[in-house]
């Protein structure tokens, strides 16, 4: 057995649609990730991303950025804005997981800041889940502790929900209420679908756990490291510090280039079920594990230019390139929140009213419309309890 490393674009892409190769990365994190969409594999795989196919629609993700979020958004950010500062790791995973939660279908009936607390703290266990192969520390008693904390957040925050969409279903089939009036979210698609996909209350648990995951941590890793970019692109570019704080789409490309530039999961793995010769000749063989090295296939200076290393909101790219180039994957497990995440690459004969511009996008715009910059007083730290390449620490202030 051996490990593949892909670096070039074209062989990745093979690699991601070649259905002989499943999914890798999480392997130790069974607890949460044991039995998730990302973790699924063929029929059963087809079957569960159809069914959530439904409500990952671009007119739900209209009405998410233009209805549901803003309030979220504002809710969430109140307290920081009162207090003139904040710290970008812990609240930019806040904010995102809140998003994350409207998606998943988490209630949060009170909407304060310390309900916030509780949740988020749920959640940073669930990240270490599917992080477990780059944790540092005992790993069985880490294992344990987020089985237990798992079952508390069903019982805080998944028990009412499921009991109101029950009801809300029954209500719906009793033709006293319209599909309009059932929340848009997955927990509703799966609870609606039992008779077809049954799932038992530990896997919905688990589902909603990664999608709070899915959707909040990659989101708040990239949130952290736009804004990151842009302070020191207006220090190197003071003639674009009016672009960061009035130009929407600049701050929508800065994601994009973020997220190519420093993808939230620098790899793919997966495990080769069969032998495979790729079209460049690389022979993967049954059992050998296939790492994509996505830092390397998004710096490929033929697609990307001979700056590819570096960060450029202006980057000039070849049609049928994407601007955050393989970050979101591609083929069967392709993303399923990219749109909602990042909206739509602008195109200039569109107009800018109906641009899907993201949820990561929207988020620094209202931090760059809130006068955000960076802490004169306290430094950025990183993570040093993962080897992954995260902030620990993000100090920044608010001048209004
Ligand atoms: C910057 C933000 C995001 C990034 C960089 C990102 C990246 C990715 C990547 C690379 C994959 C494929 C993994 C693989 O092939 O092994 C993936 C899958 C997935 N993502 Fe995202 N994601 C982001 C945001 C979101 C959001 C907002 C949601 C949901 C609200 C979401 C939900 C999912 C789900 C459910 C899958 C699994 C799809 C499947 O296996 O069929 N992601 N994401």
């Amino acid at each position: 057995m051996a490990e593949i490393i892909i670096t070039k674009p074209d062989d990745a892409r093979e690699c991601y649609r070649n259905k002989t190769l499943k999914q890798a990365l999480y392997d130790d994190g069974e607890v949460v990730m044991g039995d998730v969409l990302i973790n699924l594999h063929g029929d059963e795989h087809r079957k569960r991303r159809r069914l959530e196919n439904r409500l990952f629609r671009r007119d739900t993700f209209f009405s998410y950025e233009r209805e549901i979020f803003p309030d979220i958004i504002e809710e969430t950010v109140r307290p920081y804005l009162d207090e003139g500062k904040a710290e970008l790791v812990d609240f930019g995973h806040q904010l995102m997981m809140n998003l994350a939660a409207a998606t998943a279908g988490v209630d949060r009936p009170e909407g304060t800041a310390e309900e916030t607390f509780r949740l988020y703290a749920y959640m940073l266990d669930f990240i270490e889940a599917a992080t477990l192969s780059f944790y540092t520390g005992d790993k069985d008693a880490k294992i344990q502790e987020i089985q237990e904390s798992l079952e508390a957040f069903d019982a805080e925050f998944l028990e009412d929900g499921i009991t109101r969409r029950k009801a809300l279903l029954r209500d719906f089939e009793a033709g006293e209420i319209l599909e309009e009036d059932l929340p848009k979210d997955i927990l509703m698609v799966l609870l609606r679908n039992q008779d077809k996909i049954p799932m038992d209350r530990a896997s919905i648990r688990r589902e909603i756990a990664f999608l709070l995951l899915a959707g909040g941590h990659t989101s708040a890793t990239a949130f952290n490291r736009v804004i990151h970019n842009i302070f020191k692109w207006i220090e190197d570019h003071p003639e674009d510090t009016s672009r960061a704080y009035n130009d929407r789409l600049f701050l929508q490309r800065s994601t994009h280039e973020t997220i190519r530039l420093q993808p939230s999961s620098p790899i793919a793995a997966r495990w080769a079920l069969e032998d495979i010769t790729l079209r460049s000749g690389i022979e993967i063989k049954e059992g050998d594990r296939v790492v994509i090295d996505l830092e390397a296939v998004n710096r490929d200076k033929e697609l990307f230019g001979q700056d590819a290393e570096h960060f450029n909101p202006d980057r000039e790219l070849p049609d049928g390139v994407s601007p955050w180039g393989l970050s979101f994957g591609q083929g069967t497990h392709a993303c399923i929140g990219q749109d909602l995440a990042v909206g739509l690459a602008f195109s200039p004969e569109k107009s800018l009213d109906d641009h899907l511009f993201g949820l990561v996008p929207v988020a620094i715009q209202t931090m760059f419309l809130n006068g955000v910059r960076p802490d004169p007083e306290n430094p950025p730290e990183m993570d040093d309890s993962t080897t992954r390449p995260y902030f620990g620490k993000y100090p920044v202030v608010f001048s209004g």
